[in-house]
């Protein structure tokens, strides 16, 4: 038996692949996506808190097998330099508030459930819902790009 809730979303067989998976305004799938991209920002976070923990642990030593591919502003022969090593914490404290926590806490919930808990169609505005997300992956690819600007990132 479907649900009205069911009912009022779209007819999936008059969909095409991008506006039902990609650039969707369907509030559970644009939750799921923003699931699968915080926990991406959570990772990389995380990430970056290993190399910290790494430069603590053998302060001055090479990292190994991944090194050199940080380049000599951040990493020469390897070895972190003092302002890479500040730079990757501003980075993680900002990724995993930012695009980690904060989406996972409330856009992926919100999005998801909020609507099926209150018996509505969907959110309010599906396509505003939509942008906030893409803005959310570009602005946060952004910030990781920011890796390969010179001077490094934060
Ligand atoms: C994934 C597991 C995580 C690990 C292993 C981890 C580890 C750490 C460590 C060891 C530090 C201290 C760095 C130092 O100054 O020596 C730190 C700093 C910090 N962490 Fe995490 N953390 C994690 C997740 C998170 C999460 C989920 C958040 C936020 C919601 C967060 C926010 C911060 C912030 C704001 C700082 C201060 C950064 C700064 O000094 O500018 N961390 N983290």
């Amino acid at each position: 038996m479907s649900s009205a809730h069911d009912q009022a979303h779209h007819d999936p067989h008059h969909q095409s692949f991008i506006s039902k998976y990609i650039f969707s305004t369907d509030h559970k799938v644009i939750g799921i996506q923003y699931l699968f991209m915080s926990l991406f920002f959570l990772f990389f976070g995380f990430c970056l808190m290993l190399l910290m923990r790494w430069q603590i642990a053998y302060p001055g030593h090479p990292l190994p097998i991944i090194g050199n591919l940080f380049g000599a502003d951040s990493m020469p022969g390897g070895v972190m330099l003092p302002e890479f090593y500040n730079q990757l914490g501003a980075m993680h404290g900002t990724i995993m508030v930012f695009l980690g926590v904060v989406p996972l806490g409330f856009a992926v919930f919100g999005n998801y459930l909020i609507p099926l808990q209150i018996g509505a169609k969907d959110m309010a505005f599906p396509r505003l819902n939509m942008f906030s997300y893409w803005s959310f992956f570009v602005g946060g690819l952004l910030m990781l790009s920011s890796f390969f600007l010179p001077g490094g990132p934060g």
